[in-house]
């Protein structure tokens, strides 16, 4: 009996380390990231709350795509998109809990796309082939929805990029061809579209919702 068990136990164990192992690798914990989203509110679910110094409104991340969300979080971790607050934030949450609050703050699917608003200002035409057209369509999952920021936001992460301060080397190389006296029409164009909810708001059934 116990020569027949023996290897029977052993496997049964085997199945269920196996089973934890790959749900550890499984997609990020939603529903973990809803908790974790608490301390986020105390700025990114105040309406208009703004950046101190300079002062701009804090971004949108309630719909955002989770891919730019978790790219931004590591940024912030790492030190490589500087900004001490949101360095403090990121830097205390482990690579899995960043994923994560990603997940919850995304939204399963991300809101219905609207009709573009308004004429695009031609400085945008090289932005659409990434951004889309409504500023919410990106062609890649970790590139940024740019509908709906405050364009204050928008226009300070123009400058940035512009500055070197905020280093991508996709955006960088755009950023340099783009004219800074443009840079306002832009900022105002993206913000009047619609792609995000305020971060104490979920994208529930494609509709935000509040939490
Ligand atoms: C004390 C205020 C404050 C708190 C609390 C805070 N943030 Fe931020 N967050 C900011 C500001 C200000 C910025 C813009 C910084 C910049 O210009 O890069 C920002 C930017 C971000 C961005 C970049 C968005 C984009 O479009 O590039 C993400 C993602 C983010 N925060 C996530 C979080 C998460 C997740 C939490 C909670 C764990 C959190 N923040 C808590 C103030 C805050
Ligand atoms: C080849 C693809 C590509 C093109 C074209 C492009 N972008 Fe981007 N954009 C990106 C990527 C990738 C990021 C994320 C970079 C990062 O992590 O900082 C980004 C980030 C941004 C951000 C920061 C968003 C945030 O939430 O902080 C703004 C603003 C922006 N782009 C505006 C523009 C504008 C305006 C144009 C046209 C003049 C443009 N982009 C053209 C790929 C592109």
């Amino acid at each position: 009996m116990t020569f027949r068990l023996g290897p029977v136990t052993v496997l049964a164990v085997g199945l269920l380390a196996a089973g934890s192992l790959s749900s550890t690798a499984n997609a990020a914990d939603a529903a973990k990231g809803k908790v974790l989203a608490y301390t986020c509110h105390g700025c990114h679910g105040v309406p208009d709350y703004k950046n101190a110094y300079p002062s701009y409104r804090v971004p949108k991340l309630g719909g955002q795509n989770e891919g730019y969300l978790v790219s931004a979080l590591n940024a912030y971790a790492a030190g490589e998109r500087p900004h001490p607050t949101m360095h403090a934030q990121a830097a205390t949450l482990s690579a899995e809990e960043r994923a994560d609050v990603a997940a919850f703050l995304s939204g399963e699917g991300g809101l219905p796309s609207k009709d573009v608003a308004g004429t695009p200002p031609p400085a945008t035409q090289t932005c659409v082939a990434c951004h889309g057209a409504d500023g919410a369509k990106t062609v890649a999952p970790d590139y940024p929805k740019l509908a709906g920021q405050p364009a204050d936001y928008l226009l300070h992460a123009l400058k940035a990029y512009k500055s070197g301060q905020r280093k991508n080397p996709i955006m960088a190389g755009i950023i340099s061809g783009v004219d800074e006296k443009d840079f306002q029409a832009i900022a105002e164009f993206f913000s009047k579209q619609q792609a995000l909810c305020t971060t104490d708001q979920v994208v529930e059934h494609g509709n935000c919702q509040a939490e």
